[in-house]
């Protein structure tokens, strides 16, 4: 297991709230500040986002979940978050032993997690490097990304509830092709992202709560969100909303109602 980079602590700033630390305080991580629990909570008065993190979590499980079991070894997570159940590393690693999975974060925090786990058994099987969805090149040199994975083979590129943190302006469409055009034929994209299609007002609100915290948000609707995938080959059932994607038995009634787009695509 490569060791985690260095890190600066001074660059987790507990005064501004983050997307992973107010998504693991809505999954019940521990990981978290007064400022991500309060811009969670102000969501949390205009849409059930503690559903949407749960819901988009079990998209992610169930769609690491179907690619190991159909061949798939490797995972290039971006995004990847705070350690939580259903994580990419033990989903894979439960149905592929000898998976490799490289997880990808621009939150410190994320990176210290890494860090303070050094020397330990690697629970989360997953190697962490920092990086940042916006500047994808920077993600396909880097070392431990080049080291851990075979480029030659196929990818699975996860980039679930992280476009919506990507907005116009930083060529979100752009970053998504770059990393596409990087993996070999037989890839596949996994993208999830926030729709307004649904709730345009409560998606608003929301919004509002999270420009509280260190990013800006992106909301589109389900034409923006099917261009993300433009050139590859949908895998069964194309893009859909969330619950919709292969439902196991953890899909609760009313899921469906969940504002949030997400599917598998494969690169030929
Ligand atoms: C809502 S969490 C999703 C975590 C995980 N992908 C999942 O779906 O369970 C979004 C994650 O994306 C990360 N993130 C946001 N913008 C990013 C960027 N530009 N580059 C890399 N990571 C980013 C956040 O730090 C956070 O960990």
């Amino acid at each position: 297991m490569p060791e985690p980079e260095p890190l600066d602590r001074d660059l987790i700033d507990p005064t501004v709230a983050t997307p992973a630390r107010i998504y693991a305080y809505l999954l019940g991580g521990e990981d978290h500040f007064p400022v991500d629990r309060a811009a969670a909570e102000k969501a949390l008065e205009a849409m059930p986002v503690r559903d949407f993190a749960r819901v988009n979590r079990a998209f992610l499980t169930r769609a690491v979940r179907h690619l190991a079991e159909t061949g798939l070894d490797q995972f290039l997570d971006l995004g990847i978050g705070l350690p939580a159940p259903g994580s990419t590393a033990e989903t894979a690693l439960s149905v592929r032993p000898s998976a490799r999975i490289v997880g990808v974060d621009n939150d410190p925090i994320v990176l210290a997690h890494a860090l303070a786990r050094r020397g330990e058994p690697a629970p989360s099987g997953a190697t962490i490097v920092a990086g940042d969805v916006r500047r994808p090149a920077e993600i396909l040199q880097h070392p431990e990304v080049r080291g851990r994975l075979d480029f030659d083979r196929p990818v699975a590129v996860l980039l679930v509830a992280v476009m919506h943190f990507v907005t116009d302006a930083d060529d979100p469409y752009g970053a998504v092709r770059t990393l596409m055009d990087a993996v070999a034929p037989g890839s596949v994209l996994v993208l999830s992202q926030v729709t307004s299609d649904l709730d345009p007002e409560g998606m608003r609100a929301t919004a509002k709560a999270y420009a509280r915290s260190s990013v800006k948000t992106a909301v589109r609707s389900s034409k923006e969100i099917a261009a993300f995938f433009d050139g590859l080959e949908p895998v069964d059932p194309g893009l859909v909303m969330l619950s919709q994607w292969r439902p196991d038995e953890h899909v609760l009634a009313g899921d469906d109602r969940i504002g949030m787009y997400g599917g598998v695509a494969l690169k030929r």
